[in-house]
This record gives structure tokens, C-alpha cells and sequence, in this order.
């Protein structure tokens, strides 16, 4: 188990999993992260070597405090801390990363703020240190850092989408932050998923604010959306903030725009909402005189190296003081959580987030997808969970570009997709997008189809970290869904870039044919519609016999990190009431479902919020163990479902989904336990009191239910079911299988009954009896595991006597499944009456067949179907 938990949750903001780890993590201190912000400033331009005076060598030889002396090693050359590390993006020399030393300046050969912050931090929080720092010269706040909140009460007008567009480099100054923080492992080394703590924010910028008179003015205000804004980004409010005066030329600086800059940063701290919490730099002091540049260059500090340490000391400080401040009054940055640097999954819980189609189908656009993105920071969704925003059909152009390539729907989208990606991104959500391995998509758009390669690499370019695959058109590939997979599987490995791959293929047995080979997730059933018996439908698929053959027990024993059973998305707030959104929700939580909201954001109502982000039914759905849940009784609309948890307790849904009020029990011997045993309601997040042997929950109406938690946090794992060994649904002895004594894995349509007709008669065709066989109705698919062990199918058809009069059925054999289009048995159309049909055919190395039966409300019957095998 401890291995599942250690490679467990990436890049996420899972709160109460982000608990579990603390506690388990707890020998471990989180990583401090801290950020260096701003402009050429804090880019840094202190020469270490260059001139003669004033650069970074001389300093330290003129040192007469000793202070500065280990900025060198025994050997002289320039030291690197072993406990602060640096993580630098910037449009010089791109990104650097390593151990803090001097270097780290806008090249190579300079030092900006970061190394004295990062000695100052480094020697008072001891653990590991990281700082990142996102820096570009020459920008202002009023244009290039704009920070949303200060264009409009929405945020931007349109997405920036090139560079001299509002608020291109904060969007991808906070996307770069998140890039870093979702891949500690590459940056810390020996991180060991302990997670982190943004401790906090350094902005040091230049003059470009005082260029023009427009940006000048505007630019407290500004300021003041800056600090509010990446505090409300990064998730967390308070977060401590600390600002250096931009100095030119020290006290002698008379310029009015440059004293007004500097007044606007100094009155930061002043403000009634900052204090506390923002600390203000005057850097004057730290001015040095010309005579003392190594550069002749009168702005950037003179590129005197001393200024930059002292700026970056005095910062360092004022930021130990700032948290030494919070820590007084208890204020708490939030831990989070990253997976570790051996993590083998993308998914190792069900991915979580908000997909377009429920809510808007066709009809999104980047406004839209805009505001869905603040909100689910603002509304707390992110922070409960809430990772991937899905744009789903509908994005693209109808025509791909001269070279091939997908585009955005121009009015739609006018910025294009990458665009969508890094807003998305700058939220510190994930990116998902959908496509269809057709040659159209469902809204016949481009698919696809033998544009695999480029698309994925399209994808790729654009930062898309998710991709949700549809089928439509795709049965004229001719490509069965595991050879399709596998086009797109090593399509998306070639870009290089991780990108989890969601299969949407109407439920077609991804479970079956091997779908986690290639995929995370897979869907298991047709489209969820927003009516309660629709969703009740879906769920089956996953959690009952829906998909599968009964024995089987639901699909739970095919799931796991990276092999999520999927019955579709979230039509949660889209129901007709807070009961049936609320069922749906413990139903998904309790079946490990992937999490795809598919409400309107922009219109829900705080219940609804309030289902979505329950923090302990959520838990349930992204318990670390993986367990998915399965059902431990149904009769007369009344279910239960159990679901054993990673801390020793197991997680039981008790439904009513019959139109009688109903009392429901559960028996501990049901789920795993004995004796007596606490219970905690989910919903209520209470307590109920301990219960020996069973729990009643009394009077549940129609669609209401009770998820609960049963048993003692730390208890040994409760045990869950025994899964079905594969010889019970494979082929696996040499002669005869008759596949009715072997379970189907995949199922469509209705379900057959096994060794007699549809209506339990025996089976009789022509004139003879069969104790072997399926009687069907028609729609029936049913796929069956050859296992390359078989050689020849044989079977006798015919459409049973019970069929309407005139009806026509048609029974066909298929390699492995519809996808591939490959038929190798075909009844033509047959009528009630006609005569039976033989048929042996060669199955020989196939892994699997589908029997399939279609018509219109029709019944026949497959008598002896059999494979036989000579290995
Ligand atoms: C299919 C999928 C849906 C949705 C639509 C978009 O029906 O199953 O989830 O993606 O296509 O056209």
C-alpha cells in the first residue's frame, strides 16, 4: 500500500489528502518556497567580474566585515548553498536551475537580489529553501504585468496572447511559478514528497512605470491588484509580500514620476489590508556612486554589485520579520503536495476538475472558458480539488491550416489555444482539451485521423495536459480501439510532454481490451443526460452489472492509479433537485469516478457549490488505497455500496431509489467489519455515535441516501471483495469452452442468459435441443476473452420463436470489438422462422470476439457457442 500512497498526487491542491500526507509526512518539513518577482531590477545586473570597482570580486576582497566572505568556497570559486536551491526564467539566459550561488543574475555573469534573499532565508529556515524567479526586464505594470483585477471586475478583456498584450508576462509569470511547483522533483533534489509552503513574495522592479504619465498615475492602484491578485492566484491571502523601492539614484533621485513610484511602493505598507502582511524596502541607502560602477551605465543600479546584495539582504530580512510577525499571530500559509520525484502516474487518484459539454456543449468560447477559470479559484474548487479545466467539442476551427494543423475557431477563440492554456494555467489548473480519433468529431468538426501525430504535437505546443478522446466516425478507421490507442499513446510520448489521455468511447470494454495501456481513464458508458434515472444508468455501467458480466460485481477490479473506470461526467447542478445532485455526487465519490463537473460555474448556487467541494465526500473519491466501491446488496430500488478506505475505515452509500420511503441496514458482516464500531455521517461531517453489528439509516425517501464512514481511523485495512480469477472470464484450457461457462467482460445492450433462451426457456433450434447456449434480445454485444488460446468458433443461430412476426435480427461475430469494423461471421438479416445458420470460423491468435445481436426488440438465440482449442 505504501507504495501507492508514496507515488500518489501530482501537481495538486488536494486539501485533506495534502492532511493525510502532513501527517504521514510530518518528520518531514515542507519545502519553503519563496518568489522573486519583477523587472530588470530584480533580474539583477551586479557584475561579478566585470571593471574594476564595485563588482562582485572586489566587494568580497574589500570586504572588511567578514560578511560576505562565504560567497566564496575553499577553492575561491564562487560557493553554492546545499540548502537553498534557485529556479530562474528569464529572456536572456531562459531558465537556470541549481544550487543558489552567484550567477543568477540577468546572465551568467551577475548577481540580482536573489543571492543575499536567499542566504538570509536559507540560514533561517534551515530544511531546503527554493526560490523562483520570474523576472523580465524592460516591462511595466500598467501594460505588461497588468494584473487582472485592475483591467476590470473580470479580469481581462481579452486573453494576452502575444507579448505587448495586458497582462502577458503576469500570465506567465504565475504559469511559470506553477510549472515550478508542480515539478519540485526536478528542481530539489532528494525531494521526497514533502511538500511545500509558498512562504512567501519579493517585487523589485525598474523604472518603466515612470515612463508615461498614464502608467504613472495608474500605478498604486495597480500595484495594490498585484499584491491582491497573486495572493488570490497562488491561493494563499495573506501571503507575505515584500517590496524594494525602485531606487535610480538614490537620495539624489528628484524626478517627480520616480518619486511618485517610489511614495506609491513606500504606501504599501500603510494600507489597513497590508499590515502585516506587506513590507516595503527603501532601497535609496543602498545607492552607489558612479565612481563605483564597473559599468558605465547610470540606470539598473550602476550594475554595482554591493547595491544588489544589499537590496537582496534588506529584503531577505524584511521577509524573516514579516513571517516572524504571522507566526506570532498564527497566521498559516497552506502545505500543499507534489508527488514524487519516482511517481509512475498521471492520475493516481481519479482526475478531478470541470469539463465544457454539460454545461455549454457547442457553445464556449474564451470569455467563457475565462471566467469558468477564475471562478474555480475564487469559488474554493481548486483548493478543494478541482485540477483540470476540459474544453470539450467545439473549440476548432472547421478547417485545419496550411500546414495541417488544428486551429482555434477564430471567433471563438481569437487568441488561439495556447493562449486558453496559459490563462489556464496561470490559475495553477491543469489543461485539458478534447479531440476524436474519427476523422470527425462529434460536431463534425476535424478529427484526428491520420493527423495523430501532428495534433498531439499541437497539443503539446499549446501546454494541454489532458486530452479527452472521442469516437465518433471512428469505426471507418478500421483500426480496433487498442491498435487506435496505441497510435495516439506513442503520439503523445513522441511531444515528450505528459498528458493524460482520457478514453471516450461510449463504454466500449477499455477495461477489457487493455485500455490502461494506453490511457487513465476510460468511459463505460453511453452519454449522461441531466435526469436522475439517466445518471442512476450511467453508474451502473461502472458499479453494477451495466458493462459487465455479473459475477463480476461492477468494473472495481479494474481499477486503479492511472485505470479509472469512467460513467461520464457531472451533470450535478444541472438535476431537479439537491437530492438527486447529491446521490449523483456519493455516487461518483463512492465508484472512485473521475470528477468532471459539468455545471455552469457562473451560475451556481451555493448549495451546489457546496456538494461539489464537500471535503469528506471527496476524500471518498480520492482515497489514496484506490479501491473503487462496489455493491454489497441490492433489492427492490434499494442499494449499498461499500468502498474500503486507506486509514482503516471503509466509506458505505446506503441509496433508496425507489419511489417508497424505506429504512436501510447494513450489516458490519456486509462490509467487512464486526462488533461495534464508530460512524461518521459525510455530509454533516459529524459524528454519529458508535453501532454494534449494523446501522440503520431511517426513513430515506425517493433518490435520498446516507454515505458514512464505519469504523476507527489507524484500524488495519478492512478487506475488500476477492476479485474473479482470469479463468473464469479467459479461455485457458485446450478442446472445448463453451463461452457461456466463461464470463463475458464487456457487455452492450441487454444482457444474455446464459444456457437458455431470453425468456428462461430451454433452448430448441430447428429440432434440436441445446443445454448450451445464450439466449439474447436484441441489442446485444457481448465480448468474450479468447486469449489467443483458441482456434475455431462454432455455434448454431437462429431467431427465437418469440420474436414478433416479420421481425428481422442479425447476428454477427467481430474481432474483439465494433471499433475495428472486422466481421468475421454475418448472419445477413434473419427472419422468425428462417433456418438455422452454422457457423465455424477460424479465431485463431485473436484476443477477443464480440457476439454480437442486433434488430428491433428481437429475441434469438446462440446455441453451443463454443471455441475450440488445440493448445
Ligand atoms: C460525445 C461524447 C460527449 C461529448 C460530445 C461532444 O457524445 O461522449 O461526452 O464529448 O461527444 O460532441
Amino acid at each position: 500500500m505504501n507504495t501507492q500512497i508514496n507515488s500518489c498526487f501530482k501537481n495538486s491542491f488536494f486539501f485533506l489528502i495534502t492532511l493525510f500526507f502532513a501527517l504521514k509526512a510530518s518528520a518531514q518539513e515542507p519545502i519553503k518556497v519563496f518568489i522573486l518577482a519583477g523587472q530588470s531590477n530584480m533580474q539583477g545586473h551586479g557584475e561579478m567580474e566585470k571593471g574594476e570597482k564595485g563588482n562582485l570580486n572586489w566587494v568580497v576582497n574589500n570586504d572588511k566585515t567578514g560578511k560576505y566572505k562565504n560567497l566564496r568556497d575553499a577553492n575561491g570559486e564562487w560557493a553554492k548553498r546545499d540548502d537553498v536551491y534557485i529556479h530562474a526564467t528569464d529572456k536572456f539566459d531562459s531558465i537556470k536551475s541549481g544550487k543558489l550561488s552567484a550567477g543568477y543574475g540577468a546572465y551568467a555573469t551577475t548577481i540580482g537580489p536573489e543571492l543575499e534573499f536567499g542566504r538570509v532565508v536559507g540560514d533561517q529556515y534551515g530544511n531546503k529553501v527554493l526560490l523562483i524567479k520570474t523576472t523580465w526586464g524592460g516591462k511595466s505594470i500598467n501594460v505588461d504585468f497588468r494584473p487582472p483585477s485592475s483591467v476590470s471586475d473580470s479580469g481581462y478583456v481579452s486573453l494576452p496572447s502575444k507579448p505587448k498584450d495586458t497582462g502577458y508576462y503576469y500570465v506567465k509569470m504565475l504559469s511559470n511559478i506553477y510549472e515550478v511547483l508542480d515539478n519540485l522533483h526536478d528542481y530539489v533534489p532528494d525531494y521526497n514528497g514533502e511538500g511545500y509552503e509558498i512562504s512567501g513574495f519579493a517585487w523589485h522592479q525598474g523604472w518603466n512605470d515612470r515612463v508615461n504619465k498614464e502608467a504613472n498615475k495608474a500605478y498604486e492602484e495597480n500595484l495594490v491588484h498585484l499584491i491582491k491578485d497573486v495572493r488570490s492566484d497562488l491561493g494563499t491571502p495573506t501571503l507575505p509580500f515584500v517590496i524594494a523601492t525602485t531606487g535610480m539614484k538614490g537620495w539624489e533621485d528628484k524626478d517627480p514620476r520616480a518619486l511618485s513610484i517610489m511614495n506609491a511602493q513606500l504606501a504599501m505598507a500603510n494600507y489597513p489590508e497590508f499590515k502585516d502582511n506587506v513590507s516595503v524596502v527603501d532601497t535609496r541607502d543602498f545607492y552607489k556612486e558612479r565612481a563605483d560602477s564597473p559599468a558605465n551605465q547610470f540606470y539598473h543600479w550602476n550594475r554595482n554589485a554591493e547595491s544588489y546584495l544589499l537590496i537582496g539582504e534588506s529584503l531577505g530580512k524584511a521577509m524573516v520579520d514579516l513571517k516572524a510577525k504571522q507566526t506570532a499571530s498564527n497566521v498559516i500559509q497552506p502545505i500543499r503536495n507534489v508527488a514524487r520525484y519516482d511517481s509512475d502516474f498521471l492520475t493516481p487518484t481519479p482526475p478531478v476538475g470541470w469539463n465544457s459539454w454539460n454545461a455549454f456543449e457547442k457553445d464556449i468560447d474564451e470569455n467563457k472558458i475565462k471566467q469558468i477559470a477564475d471562478i474555480m479559484v475564487s469559488s474554493g474548487m481548486r483548493d478543494a480539488g478541482y485540477k483540470f479545466l476540459v474544453l470539450d467539442d467545439a473549440w476548432m476551427a472547421a478547417e485545419r491550416n496550411e500546414n495541417g494543423q488544428l486551429v482555434a475557431d477564430s471567433i471563438k477563440f481569437p487568441n488561439g489555444m495556447k493562449a486558453v492554456g496559459d490563462y489556464i494555467h496561470s490559475k495553477g489548473l491543469k489543461y485539458g482539451i478534447y479531440e476524436c480519433r474519427g476523422d470527425l468529431t462529434c460536431q463534425n468538426l476535424p478529427g484526428s485521423f491520420e493527423h495523430e501525430e501532428i495534433d498531439m504535437q499541437s497539443f503539446a505546443d499549446w501546454g494541454v495536459d489532458y486530452i479527452k478522446l472521442d469516437a465518433c466516425f471512428a469505426k471507418k478507421n478500421g483500426r480496433l480501439s487498442s491498435e487506435d490507442f496505441d497510435v495516439y499513446h506513442k503520439a503523445i510520448l513522441k511531444t515528450g510532454r505528459p498528458m493524460v489521455l482520457s478514453i471516450s468511447d461510449f463504454g466500449s470494454g477499455a477495461w477489457a481490451w487493455g485500455g490502461k495501456n494506453y490511457g487513465e481513464l476510460w468511459r463505460t458508458s453511453g452519454d449522461i443526460f441531466p435526469r436522475i434515472q439517466s445518471v442512476y444508468r450511467c453508474a451502473e455501467t461502472s458499479g453494477g452489472n451495466g458493462a459487465i458480466h455479473p459475477a463480476f460485481n461492477g468494473l472495481w477490479q479494474f481499477a486503479g492509479p492511472d485505470s479509472w473506470n469512467d460513467p461520464d461526467m457531472l451533470q450535478v447542478g444541472n438535476l431537479k433537485s439537491i437530492t438527486e445532485d447529491k446521490v449523483h455526487f456519493s455516487l461518483w465519490s463512492i465508484l472512485a469516478a473521475p470528477i468532471m463537473a459539468g455545471n455552469d460555474l457562473r451560475e451556481m448556487s451555493d448549495e451546489v457549490k457546496n456538494i461539489i467541494t464537500a471535503k469528506e465526500v471527496l476524500a471518498i473519491n480520492q482515497d489514496p488505497r484506490t479501491h473503487q466501491g462496489y455493491r454489497v446488496y441490492e433489492k427492490d430500488s434499494i442499494e449499498i455500496y461499500n468502498k474500503p478506505l486507506s486509514d482503516g475505515t471503509t466509506a458505505v452509500l446506503m441509496l433508496n431509489k425507489g419511489e417508497k420511503i424505506a429504512d436501510i441496514t447494513v450489516l458490519w458482516e456486509q462490509i467487512g467489519l464486526a462488533g461495534k464500531q464508530p460512524v461518521r455521517d459525510l455530509w454533516l461531517e459529524k459524528d454519529l455515535g458508535e453501532f454494534n453489528e449494523s446501522f440503520t439509516a431511517k426513513k430515506l425517501g425517493k433518490h435520498e441516501h446516507l454515505l458514512i464512514k464505519v469504523g476507527t481511523i489507524g484500524s488495519p485495512l478492512v478487506a475488500g471483495p476477492t476479485p474473479i480469477t482470469e479463468d473464469k472470464y479467459t479461455v485457458s484450457k485446450s478442446g472445448t469452452t463453451y463461452l457461456s461457462d466463461i464470463y463475458y467482460m464487456a457487455k452492450k445492450g441487454n444482457a444474455p442468459v446464459e444456457d437458455k433462451t431470453f425468456h428462461g426457456e430451454k433452448i430448441k433450434i430447428g429440432r434440436k435441443k441445446f443445454s448450451k447456449g445464450l439466449g439474447v434480445k436484441s441489442n446485444a454485444e457481448m465480448m468474450y476473452r479468447l486469449n489467443g488460446r483458441a482456434d475455431r468458433f462454432q455455434a448454431t443461430v437462429q431467431m427465437d420463436r418469440s420474436s414478433p412476426k416479420d421481425s428481422i435480427g442479425r447476428f454477427q461475430v467481430m474481432v474483439e470489438e465494433k471499433f475495428g469494423g472486422r466481421v468475421l461471421f454475418d448472419s445477413g438479416k434473419m427472419k422468425r422462422g428462417d433456418k438455422p445458420v452454422e457457423i465455424d470460423i477460424d479465431v485463431k491468435d485473436l484476443e477477443f470476439i464480440l457476439l454480437d445481436f442486433s434488430g428491433k426488440k428481437v429475441f434469438g438465440n446462440w446455441g453451443d457457442p463454443k471455441v475450440i482449442s488445440n493448445k
